[in-house]
């Protein structure tokens, strides 16, 4: 019964990090064209992405929440190799990537096109944008590497 727990939590922690790695990927496609463009076309891009954003975020916590359940019905953190817990300690600046530049710079730039900006004088906030994207995805694939190296 016990084994079929565990089944089923780490099913749970598999399909939600698919989505947490993968999501975000297919989000930015094509985004910098579209946000260069400006006007209605920029506008509409920032709004998809903000809302998309709390399926990411759903799929973060039910990733971490799935992951502490893991190690629990693993016999506690003194039971769980060092590469699982580095890994899970590298969630919380991705967190911090997320909330602090990625949703700042998303809110930046609602605001800019919203007041008539163009996608021109977007750019540093584009690129930051980007930039956090790139971060959080860095980090979010080298915790999936550590989650999955075979020692
Ligand atoms: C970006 C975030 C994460 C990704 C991509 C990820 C991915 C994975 C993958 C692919 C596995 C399966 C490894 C295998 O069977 O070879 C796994 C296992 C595991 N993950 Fe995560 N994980 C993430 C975050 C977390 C967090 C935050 C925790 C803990 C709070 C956690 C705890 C665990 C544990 C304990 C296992 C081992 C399960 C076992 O013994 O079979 N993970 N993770």
């Amino acid at each position: 019964m016990s084994g079929w727990i565990f089944f089923g939590v780490k099913l749970l922690h598999l399909l939600a990090m698919a989505l947490w790695v993968g999501g975000p990927v297919i989000a930015v496609v094509g985004v910098r064209k579209r946000f260069a463009a400006g006007g209605a076309v920029a506008t509409a891009t920032v709004e998809q992405l903000l809302a998309v954003t709390p399926v990411f975020i759903a799929a973060a916590l039910t990733t971490v929440l799935s992951g502490a359940a893991l190690i629990h019905l693993s016999g506690g953190i003194a039971r769980v190799a060092p590469r699982i817990l580095i890994g899970a300690a590298l969630v919380v600046p991705i967190f911090a990537i997320g909330g602090g530049l990625n949703r700042r710079a998303l809110l930046g730039l609602r605001d800019h096109f919203a007041a008539g900006g163009d996608g021109a004088s977007a750019e540093r906030l584009i690129a930051r944008f980007i930039l956090a994207h790139n971060l959080e995805q860095a980090l979010r694939v080298t915790v999936l590497a550590l989650m999955v190296l075979p020692f």
